[in-house]
């Protein structure tokens, strides 16, 4: 299948963990590129839920190389809890199936602590992250005074640097009135945590050029999604990275001319979890998916903001991301759907967008232009092939492809590898 990137095209949790454990059968190495422990991807194997926020979605099928690349952020204790929580599901994580690349940054206490600080300084205005310390990780990694992971394996150098660093950021806690860190004890956890991963820290910019030289297929699995992405998101309600597609060669090192698809996960209705400009929310299709115990975030528990199918978005992140295939999922969520809408346009005054507008303050006030859809009414979620579908179901997703601008690849219509249908 070559070397293939996978991305979110909405607002995050389009069910890309499902999608990747799915994929990686037909792949060798599966790399994440992009975020960090903010992410979580849900994967069902059988009746075993697992919930994965840093290692790639592939750890869940033997023999696969799993690997984090220079573009994520690495909550060092995170990784090792997560490790230590999947061991005891017997899923082994060893140097063998995963490796973490030397260069990627390093997520800090006092970043975690300045990501609540700030949001509690914005007030009405919060970006409502994950508070896992995500941006203030890539912004000293901008500033060019990140740790990275070359540092944390190091216990003397990571003391010379941290003491330096927690200096600094203590005088700007203190300022906002939380508490400082300890040196004494950061220094014990990390070195702790550097200790545990150092067998799995590599140079993985030359371990992923053999990979491609030996001819092997790289599955690249983002993280977020298009419209969260730092620079073609709904800015600043956005993470701080690039979520999309060209991510994945500089969150990797492999260049852009030897990747060679990619394909955008999306949802057949929309979610966002955290707050910021959402133009198809709707009340009635939240309270319906809630009810029905789903669109809850897998990192923070947040219920998420739901509404109807965005194709103006879509066929945007088509475009951002060069979007070959289409991975559809949740189908079964509107099984009981009488009418479905989709949005076709945005009417924001007397000007109508198809596509979307950069002002986030204009995007929220966009009003949507809908489509309408019978809905199918039966339940899908034990259909098996694109024949079992109900005529109106491949109506809408063959619709919602095309609107989108690329080519239906698979319909998810529940968690399960065997609830996947290729089209
Ligand atoms: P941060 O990435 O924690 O800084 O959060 C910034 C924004 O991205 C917030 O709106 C979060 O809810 C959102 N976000 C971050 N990670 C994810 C994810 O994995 N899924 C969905 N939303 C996310
Ligand atoms: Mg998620």
């Amino acid at each position: 299948m070559a070397n293939t990137i996978l991305v979110g095209a909405q607002w995050g949790d389009e069910g890309k963990g499902k999608i990747i454990d799915v994929l990686t059968e037909q792949a060798d190495v599966v790399v994440r590129y992009a975020g960090g422990n903010n992410a979580g991807h849900t994967v069902w194997v059988g009746k075993q839920k697992y919930v994965l926020h840093l290692i790639p979605s592939g750890i869940l099928r033997k023999e696969k190389l799993c690997v984090i690349g220079n573009g994520v952020v690495v909550d060092p204790i995170g990784l090792v809890n997560e490790i230590n929580g999947l061991a005891k599901l017997k899923v082994k994580v060893t140097p063998k199936n995963f490796v973490l690349s030397e260069t990627a940054h390093v997520v800090l206490p006092y970043h975690r602590e300045l990501d609540s600080q700030r949001e509690v300084l914005k007030g009405k205005n919060k970006i409502g992250t994950t508070k896992r310390g995500i941006g203030p990780t890539y912004g000293d990694k901008a500033a060019r005074v990140g740790l990275r992971m070359i540092d944390l394996v190091d216990p003397a150098r990571l003391e010379e640097k941290l003491s330096r660093r927690l200096k600094e950021n203590n005088e700007v806690l203190k300022a906002l009135g939380a508490k400082p860190l300890s040196l004494k004890q950061v220094l014990a956890d990390y070195q702790a945590a550097g200790k545990t991963l150092k067998p799995f820290v590599t140079n993985t910019v030359v371990l992923l050029h053999e990979v491609m030289r030996r001819g092997e297929d790289m599955l690249f699995e983002g993280a977020q999604g298009t419209f969260l992405d730092i620079d073609h998101g709904t800015y600043p309600y956005v993470t701080s990275s690039n979520t999309t597609a060209g991510g994945a060669c500089t969150g990797s090192g492999i260049p852009p001319h030897r990747m060679d698809r990619v394909v955008g996960v999306m949802k057949a209705y929309t979610t966002r979890v955290g707050e910021g400009p959402l133009p198809t929310e709707n009340q009635e299709i939240s309270d319906l998916l809630h009810g029905m115990g789903r669109e809850f975030g897998a990192t923070t528990g947040r219920p998420r903001r739901c509404g109807w199918f965005d194709s103006v978005a879509t066929r945007h992140a088509t475009m951002v991301n060069g979007i070959d295939d289409l991975a559809v999922t949740n189908l079964d969520g509107l099984d009981t759907v009488e009418t479905i809408k989709v949005c076709i346009a945005y009417r924001h005054g007397k000007k109508r967008y198809d596509f979307v507008p950069n002002d986030a303050e204009v995007l929220a006030q966009c009003e949507p232009v809908y489509a309408e859809f019978e809905g199918w009414r039966t339940p899908t979620d034990k259909c098996k092939s694109w024949k079992q579908l109900p005529a109106k179901a491949q109506k809408y997703l063959k619709a919602i492809a095309e609107l989108t601008g690329a080519k239906l690849y698979i319909a998810s219509v529940g968690p399960g590898r065997d609830q996947t249908i290729f089209v």
